[in-house]
């Protein structure tokens, strides 16, 4: 009686391990897909606006029986990728562009068909190395040295999070001194730094936003001022978190100063480079991001420095020890994973066990393209932000924000007649309606700014030129009526 269910049960599940013909069947479906998608880039849209229609998917069935990989490819395409955003376009300028390295993406196809169990070096001592291998070239970059480690998280904000939760453990800040820790940052510092002091049950922890100059950099001697004030009024100046190219317009705070201070007071010093870290693989970044490594930790994603897909950040702290520290746990089923091996395990020193083994999307494209590609692609992304910068200054009823320190910077469109606010959103409408761009925007003391931030693996000088003719022919037909025509 089992025996026949166990049979009859057998045939069945065993479709679920597709043999060769099936396999190769779905392989070459998949991949004749991907290439499609890669070779349509050029002529493909940044943007394609959507309605309410893309939720028609929540009412797809999901079957009891199998389909057909051709139409669910087609419903992939059509239903799921069109519509939004084309993260992969190099005409894509809108928040941090990210992903879209074709070896990444076969990395990220092998790391799950071999699903090695990258959290646990007992389980799987390649993938743990292999990640190790990628954070201690990391801190190297960062300028560490022996003692430090991190682990490769699921992106910036992810990291961050883990970083403050480590910060706070090291200050040994208890419960009842959170009301009184003090965190010190900046209005350009990235939201996902608030989220994750909430997150870590420190909602209210006070936020001193340090004063900026006009190019939104922290003033250091206002972080000075705001930390003598903390501690005179009794309370306790924690951490200071600084921004290696800020979201918005690309910031560089003054690390090296920023570093000296918080060395000086005791505080821990994190820097969120999440956007700009792989910046300092170029001579002009390396020279910005000085002081970086005086910091306790530092955030670098990968998922947009070295344009892997979403999915990718990375942590590393100055002594590691402290990481681990935050992250201990203990359990009996766990026992055999304790070996002593001299290399933390990811799931040692980071909140997940079962781990996608990340490092894998990372590794194959570094391996195969070399560091020069990718030094060579950020020095490309820098040159074309100066470049454009250069270029829209000169137009007529542009304004531009300040220079580019890396590779975003803001402008606006700014006549003499005419509501900015009103206009800018317009074209911002138009842009998006026509899709062959895509741009965000910010607002800075109330004014309405675009954003151009270049990190696309795929933007080159044709994109850069084409974003500006383009904008300045639907300035012309937009035009303010200023009541002489
Ligand atoms: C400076 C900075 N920090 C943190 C983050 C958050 O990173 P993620 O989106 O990978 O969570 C971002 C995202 O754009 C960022 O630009």
């Amino acid at each position: 009686m089992i025996q026949d269910k166990l049979r009859e049960l057998e045939q069945s599940s065993s479709k679920l391990n597709s043999n060769l013909t099936e396999r190769s069947h779905l392989q070459q479906a998949a991949i004749e897909y991907a290439n499609r998608f890669y070779e349509s880039q050029p002529e493909e849209k940044a943007y394609r606006e959507f309605n309410e229609s893309v939720k028609n998917l929540l009412n797809e069935p999901i079957d009891e029986e199998a389909g057909e990989v051709e139409v669910i490819l087609r419903e992939l395409e059509n239903g799921v990728v069109r519509p939004g955003l084309n993260t992969v376009s190099g005409r894509h300028f809108g928040y941090i562009p990210g992903g879209g390295l074709a070896s990444s993406a076969i990395g990220d196809f092998l790391a799950a068909v071999t699903n090695r169990y990258a959290g646990v070096y007992a389980s799987s001592p390649g993938a743990v190395v292999v990640e190790t291998r990628l954070i201690n070239w990391m801190s190297d970059l960062v300028g560490y040295g022996e003692g430090s480690g991190g682990y490769l998280s699921s992106g910036g904000s992810h990291a961050n999070l883990t970083a403050l939760v480590t910060a706070r453990d090291s200050a040994e800040l208890k419960a009842a001194d959170y009301s009184k820790a003090v965190i010190y940052l900046t209005q350009q510092t990235h939201h996902c730094v608030d989220r994750a002091l909430n997150i870590a049950g420190m909602k209210e922890s006070k936020r001193r936003y340090i004063p900026m100059d006009d190019r939104f950099r922290m003033i250091p001697s206002e972080l000075v001022r705001s930390i003598e004030q903390d501690r005179n009024d009794g309370l306790i100046p924690w951490v200071v978190v600084a921004s290696a190219g800020s979201t918005d317009t690309g910031a560089i705070d003054p690390l090296d100063k920023i570093g000296g201070i918080a060395r000086e007071n005791g505080l821990w010093y994190h820097v969120d480079a999440a956007y700009g870290g792989f910046f300092i693989l170029t001579d002009d970044g390396k020279e910005k991001l000085k002081g970086i490594e005086k910091s306790d930790s530092v955030v670098m994603d990968p998922h947009k420095g070295l344009f892997l897909p979403y999915g990718t950040g990375a942590l590393i702290v100055k002594d590691v020890k402290k990481l681990a520290e935050a992250h201990r746990f203990s359990a009996n089923y766990m026992k055999d994973a304790d070996v002593k091996s001299g290399i933390y395990s990811p799931a040692e020193i980071s909140p997940e066990l079962s781990k996608h083994f990340r490092g894998l999307r990372m590794w194959l494209p570094l391996k195969l393209h070399g560091v020069k590609r990718f030094r060579d692609a950020l020095e490309e992304k820098q040159l074309l932000a100066r470049y454009l910068w250069e270029k829209m200054k000169t137009v007529d009823d542009i304004e531009v924000g300040p220079e580019p320190q890396l590779s975003i910077f803001m402008f606006r469109w700014n006549p003499e007649s005419g509501e900015s606010n009103v206009l800018n959103r317009e074209l911002h409408k138009s842009l998006l309606k026509e899709g062959r761009f895509f741009l965000s925007t910010t607002e800075v003391d109330g004014r309405f700014f675009f954003r151009v931030a270049i990190l696309s693996v795929r933007t080159h000088q044709r994109e850069v030129d084409e974003l500006l003719s383009t904008i300045q022919e639907k300035i012309k037909v937009i035009k303010p009526n200023d009541g002489s025509a």
